[in-house]
């Protein structure tokens, strides 16, 4: 639906004209098991809802997601033969290399192509099943390919089912700066398989729930508790346990985005990338040797003590966190802390966003706290205290 209202302004030789263009989106975002099941309709469902008979598609696999589940791309070709009223496949899947790599370098272009080859036309979907990664480059892809086509994304790791692959952004990096190329456009659906996450390497399990803390930390402190009281099982890799957990993040992710008043982050204020200005710049210096779910998991362990170190934080609730991120298995620091770049990362991280340096911080478990400038000396002694705590400062063994 769009709305609009003409107000012409009154100057001499000057002329304006103002119109609030307001378009609304539908998100739609699903957990489920064995999607592509035949008798799972979730998926055809999702595209009916356009009431325009079949949809064309094209399909991304992530590399890893492949090579797990090697008979995928058939599942899909025989899912769509089921559902040949709602989903018509026009070609073979591309499968795209996973990880971070994927976003490196020219690879979304491959995306193009399958895009160009299957005569994607923009009442059509480019289906991407991948980790964050992949799914970031394909949707970059889809989002510039007749200036937008739909996209329906299955994610399949912790991270990309409980944040990225539920938000509303795309990117790949340029200029040696994470996500410097990408757009903000809503999926058409989002579609959680959870038994994806089985053949995920431990390091890939541990990663996404330091997504979860981040979400909890900010937003819900019950959650907290939850995650907390959760985390042995989780790092045991219980089902049972992490599913509410990735759920929840998701639902908290998503909230955010549909009913936080800025989807698109015209703002400078960025509730969500707590911890992420050291994130960001540790996967740089560590030339993405360390994941974005770990690296998160380092930021906020950094930004919890920072928090402490400066006051703002009681010293048992910081404890707690550290203990909760340690128990999830993810790691609490990194020795390229150590490196004098590492504080470039907030300058980079207000010129990403622009404006004034905004960041999140803690002042309770559950309530967010904004702060416009870092005091790099507390800053050091927080690093200082991340690598006492980690039980290997010397790095991530893999
Ligand atoms: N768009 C956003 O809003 C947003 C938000 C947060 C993070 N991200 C991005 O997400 C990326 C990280 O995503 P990620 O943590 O999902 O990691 P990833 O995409 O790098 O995947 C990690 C590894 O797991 C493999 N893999 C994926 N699914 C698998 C499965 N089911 N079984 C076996 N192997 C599998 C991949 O091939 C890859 O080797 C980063 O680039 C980050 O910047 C984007
Ligand atoms: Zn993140």
């Amino acid at each position: 639906m769009i709305e609009m209202a003409m107000a012409p302004s009154n100057q001499q030789t000057n002329f304006s004209f103002e119109h609030p263009v307001t378009v609304e989106f539908r998100h739609r975002l699903l957990f489920t098991r064995g999607a592509f099941r035949p008798d799972n309709a979730a998926f055809a469902d999702a595209m009916r809802e356009r009431g325009m008979g079949a949809t064309s598609i094209a399909v991304v696999i992530d590399s890893g997601v492949a090579e797990a589940w090697p008979n995928l791309g058939e599942s899909v070709a025989a899912y769509c033969r089921h559902h040949a009223e709602a989903l018509e496949l026009r070609m073979a899947p591309l499968i795209l290399a996973g990880g971070e790599r994927v976003k490196n370098g020219q690879d979304y272009e491959e995306v193009l192509r399958l895009i160009n080859d299957a005569k994607l036309c923009r009442h059509s979907a480019l289906v991407a099943i991948g980790g964050g990664a992949v799914l970031d480059a394909a949707g970059y892809a889809a989002a510039i390919a007749h200036r937008g086509i739909r996209l329906v994304r299955f994610p399949t790791t912790t991270v990309s089912q409980d944040d990225s692959g539920v938000g509303v952004k795309n990117g790949i990096n340029a200029f040696g700066k994470k996500n410097y190329l990408g757009t903000f456009s809503v999926p058409h659906a989002v579609i959680c398989d959870e038994e994806f996450l089985a053949t995920l390497s431990d390091r890939d399990w541990s990663a996404g729930f330091s997504e979860a803390v981040k979400v909890a930390l900010l937003k819900d402190p019950d959650f907290f508790n939850q995650i907390e009281a959760a985390a042995p099982a989780i790092a045991a890799r219980n089902m049972g346990a992490a599913m509410p957990i990735i759920r929840r993040s998701a639902e908290l992710h998503l909230n955010h985005i549909a009913t936080g008043g800025d989807p698109f982050e015209f703002t400078t204020v960025r509730p969500l990338d707590f911890g992420h200005w050291a994130a960001h710049k540790l996967e740089q210096l560590s030339d993405f040797e360390v994941s974005h779910g770990e690296a998160v998991g380092i930021g906020i362990a950094l930004d919890v003590a920072y928090c402490a170190e400066i006051g703002l934080l009681d010293s048992d609730s910081a404890s707690r966190i550290h203990r909760c991120l340690a128990a999830l298995k993810l790691p609490l620091s990194h020795s390229l802390l150590k490196s004098e770049r590492l504080l470039e990362g907030i300058e980079e991280f207000r010129e990403h966003l622009g404006g004034e340096l905004t960041l999140s911080m803690l002042s309770t478990i559950g309530s967010e706290h904004v702060i416009h400038e870092v005091d790099h000396n507390a800053m050091r002694r927080a690093v200082a205290n991340v690598l006492n705590l980690d039980a290997a400062p010397k790095g991530l063994s893999r």
